[in-house]
């Protein structure tokens, strides 16, 4: 079995696989920025030319799927795409987990999964000889959804330390905030707010562990918004991971942002995220609001990080 690269990564280091916002840190993070927003800015070269990267879906996707997609081929690489692999694939004949994984990294130079269930990537990068990316394992973790965010905020903040933040939403289910809160804790003296229905708090485990390294405050209404966030980031309610629909349909609509929200409990400063997709908890009235980063910036920030990503692997 092959031991998984754990270690804090430097500048230059080539990672063997991205499981874990955990693995990285400031100086990783700023030679990766720095790639990023080069690569936004010039001519870009073909560095994956020869190069054929997986992307194994089990859970469904739109932009993380389709941003892999277009950044591999837009560095010169090209792309196996396996969406639902349990109806399309020999899955469907009863092939385990490990046997498709032996399959696909025989056929590719890497491989991007996403999986319901967490810990799934860390299983497939354990049996795997060619870099695996998590690309959201269940309610775990969706590094490439953190890197795309930090990118957003320090483009729009220039910075990743001393900001106030708020979540909102669902901190039980939802795999990008674990995977942001993690890599917001890299950095000195950020102060984040919590607002989520009680249900649907951090889970106890993280929430301590993130706590040793930056200030996590729970709050129960917009009442409690401290008015000079940088930045708002909200989520959906995770439908998907509920057992009784019943229960997700009487908490769905409890924080549902609007302008007006925006602009009462925050600032014309207060930029907005949000991973998308938006179901209710997000008003159409707050898109046109230049800070209102979710359908401008975050989304192809998306596309730059990632590839930034996969030439540090890859190249
Ligand atoms: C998120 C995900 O899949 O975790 N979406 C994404 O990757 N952009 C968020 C979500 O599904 O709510």
């Amino acid at each position: 079995m092959k031991v998984v690269q754990t270690q804090k990564l430097s500048s230059n280091f080539k990672p063997d696989h991205i499981l874990s916002i955990d693995q990285f840190n400031q100086v990783f993070l700023e030679s990766l920025f720095k790639e990023t927003a080069r690569l936004k800015n010039k001519k870009i070269l073909p560095s994956l030319a020869g190069k054929i990267v997986c992307l194994l879906f089990y859970e469904p996707s739109t932009r993380t799927l389709a941003s892999f997609d277009s950044a591999v081929k837009r560095l010169g690489g090209e792309t196996i795409i396996f969406n639902n692999p349990d109806d399309l694939s020999s899955v469907a004949k009863g092939e385990t987990f490990a046997d498709t994984i032996r399959v696909l990294t025989t056929y590719a130079d890497a491989l991007v999964i996403r999986h319901p269930k967490p810990g799934m990537a860390q299983l497939a990068a354990n049996i795997s000889d060619i870099p695996i990316i998590n690309a959201g394992d269940g309610i775990g973790e969706h590094p490439t959804q953190a890197l795309l965010d930090l990118f957003t905020i320090w483009e729009a903040k220039k910075a990743l330390s001393n900001l106030k933040g708020l979540l909102i939403g669902d901190m039980l289910n939802g795999r990008t905030v674990h995977s942001l809160l993690k890599g917001l804790s890299f950095y000195k003296n950020n102060i984040v707010y919590l607002l989520s229905p009680k249900n649907l708090r951090l889970p106890k485990e993280l929430s301590i562990s993130i706590s040793k390294k930056m200030r996590l405050v729970e709050i129960e209404s917009f009442k409690d918004i401290p008015k000079n966030c940088d930045f708002w980031y909200s989520t959906r309610i995770q439908k998907e991971r509920f057992d009784d629909l019943e229960e997700y349909e009487k908490i769905k609509n409890k924080f549902i942002l609007t302008k007006n929200l925006l602009l009462t409990y925050g600032t014309e400063k207060t930029i907005l995220l949000h991973p998308l997709p938006r179901v209710s908890e997000l008003s159409m009235d707050l898109d046109d609001l230049p800070q209102s980063l979710y359908f401008k910036n975050q989304i192809q920030n998306g596309l730059y990080t990632r590839m930034a990503l996969l030439k540090k692997i890859l190249v």
